[in-house]
């Protein structure tokens, strides 16, 4: 047992306590963070005076090489220490002697650890943002592919009319992009550096907090000392937004799987992203896809955590805090993990045009265009809605589509059926009428994905 304090103690910590309070086997992955925040603020303490200059100079020299140890597995952070900032302190204060017991001067670990987290969490916000865009840039690439493979669209899982592959994941495309955008917001919000706050109200030292964020790349100092402290709200936020990347990602799998499904056979996923079964040969599971969506609860879970942990907290530092890293750590592992391996399978699926084609024809998908063409013959679309609903009926009693009725057929329904309409209830004309913004037709997908490229353009 390491620890960094004990003057006020006579007895020694009972071992299970140790153990339970204990948060090094988790937090070392701060160490980096740590020996750059430590840096900063010994730099900032010999600045102000408060260290002399070759105090300084031992205690930078002192982190560097700790961290290069770390780094080259020189050195391993073990669990004889309580956290990863004790590890660090002892470490230094074994290299370089007294200089290394002066680094803790006007600081406290309430705020040394959240700034490590901060830094920690920056960090993951800019990795998985990458991770995003890199999906992001696959889907505009299949949309480009797409733009005329024709397949159902539907509601309520029923056929309902029919648009184009790349209009489906248009609409992923959109959803991954606010993630983007969200995770981009979080970080405009976070990065603020609560370094200096001490304990939980600042210090009488004359600690320059200013310098130290502009050092460590924040935008500027926290406001409040104790909100410092005890803000984790980014945290927090963190978690909402990784939560509604796997959501859409856990829906878009679940379509892969349906679509996948032997009833539908639309797609085929790569070898590379399927497995087996140890019992039945002709299994190919989509099981990554399934996984994806598995994990979605996790991430729901570690929201849910540390919301529930945040909300009977008194200010200011409470050590139920530090019950945020290891379900947060897991989370950015798991987005990470998940986007990474969704976007290896969706770019390797390949697609089975025709029974994607003859899935959207089927299904009766053109009956609104089939109302719309009464309309447009002048018969109002309530009236036109009633008569193809009948026509419906028909086909369904017959066995066929629509399109396969004779015109005499048609004209029994309604006389203002004219040849004329096994056209404008063609699958392509059904699909390529539909030019509003937004709409599957070519010509609004083109400025679509148009917007789609812009958007990638300006994602930096
Ligand atoms: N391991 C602690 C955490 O993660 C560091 C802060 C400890 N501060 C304290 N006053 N016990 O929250």
């Amino acid at each position: 047992m390491a620890q960094l304090w004990g003057g006020r103690f006579t007895k020694e910590t009972d071992r299970l306590v140790y153990a339970f309070n204990a948060s090094v086997s988790f937090d070392r992955k701060l160490y980096r963070q740590d020996i750059r925040g430590s840096k900063a603020h010994a730099a900032m303490l010999s600045k102000q005076g408060i260290i002399s200059a070759e105090e300084e100079k031992a205690i930078q020299e002192g982190l560097s090489s700790i961290l290069k140890d770390i780094e080259e597995g020189r050195i391993e952070i073990t669990d004889e220490y309580e956290d990863i900032h004790s590890f660090v302190e002892a470490n230094l204060i074994d290299r370089i002697g007294d200089a290394g017991k002066k680094l803790h001067t006007g600081r406290s670990r309430n705020d040394q650890v959240a700034l490590d987290m901060r830094m920690y969490t920056r960090d993951e916000i800019v990795e998985t943002k990458s991770i995003v865009l890199k999906l992001l840039t696959t889907l505009a690439d299949m949309m480009d592919k797409h733009i005329d493979t024709y397949m159902p669209g539907f509601t309520h899982l029923q056929k309902a009319q029919p648009v184009t592959l790349a209009h489906h994941i248009g609409a992923y495309f959109e959803m991954f992009k606010r993630d983007w955008l969200r995770l981009s917001d979080i970080y405009e919000r976070m990065n603020y550096c609560p370094l200096g706050a001490g304990a939980l109200a600042g210090t009488t030292y004359p600690l320059d907090r200013d310098y130290t964020a502009s050092e460590l790349d924040f935008y500027g100092p926290t406001l409040n000392s104790m909100d410092s402290v005890s803000d984790r709200d980014y945290l927090i936020e963190y978690l909402s937004a990784a939560a509604m990347i796997m959501m859409h990602l856990s829906r878009f799998c679940e379509e892969i799987i349906i679509w996948n499904s032997n009833e539908y056979r639309y797609i085929e996923i790569d070898d590379a992203y399927s497995t087996g079964s140890s019992i039945m040969p002709q299994k190919k599971n989509p099981d990554i896809a399934e996984l994806i969506r598995g994990k979605t609860g996790r991430v729901y879970g570690a929201l849910m955590s540390l919301l529930t942990t945040m909300k009977g907290i008194p200010l200011a530092y409470n050590k139920d805090m530090q019950e945020d890293k290891e379900l947060v750590f897991d989370a950015m592992d798991t987005v990470k993990g998940c986007l990474a391996l969704f976007e290896g399978m969706v770019s390797t699926i390949s697609f089975n045009k025709e029974i994607m084609a003859a899935s959207a024809m089927n299904g009766f998908t053109n009956a609104t265009d089939a109302a719309d063409y009464l309309v447009l013959k002048g018969v109002p679309f309530r009236d036109a809605h009633g008569i193809i609903g009948r026509l419906v009926l028909y086909c369904i009693d017959k066995g066929c589509s629509i399109d396969e009725l004779t015109i005499e057929e048609l004209k029994d329904i309604c006389p203002k059926f004219d040849e004329d309409v096994y056209e404008a209830i063609s699958l392509k004309t059904c699909v390529e009428k539909r030019l509003t913004k937004g709409a599957p037709g070519h010509d609004a997908m083109t400025e679509e994905i148009k917007a789609c490229r812009a958007f990638l353009e300006s994602a930096v």
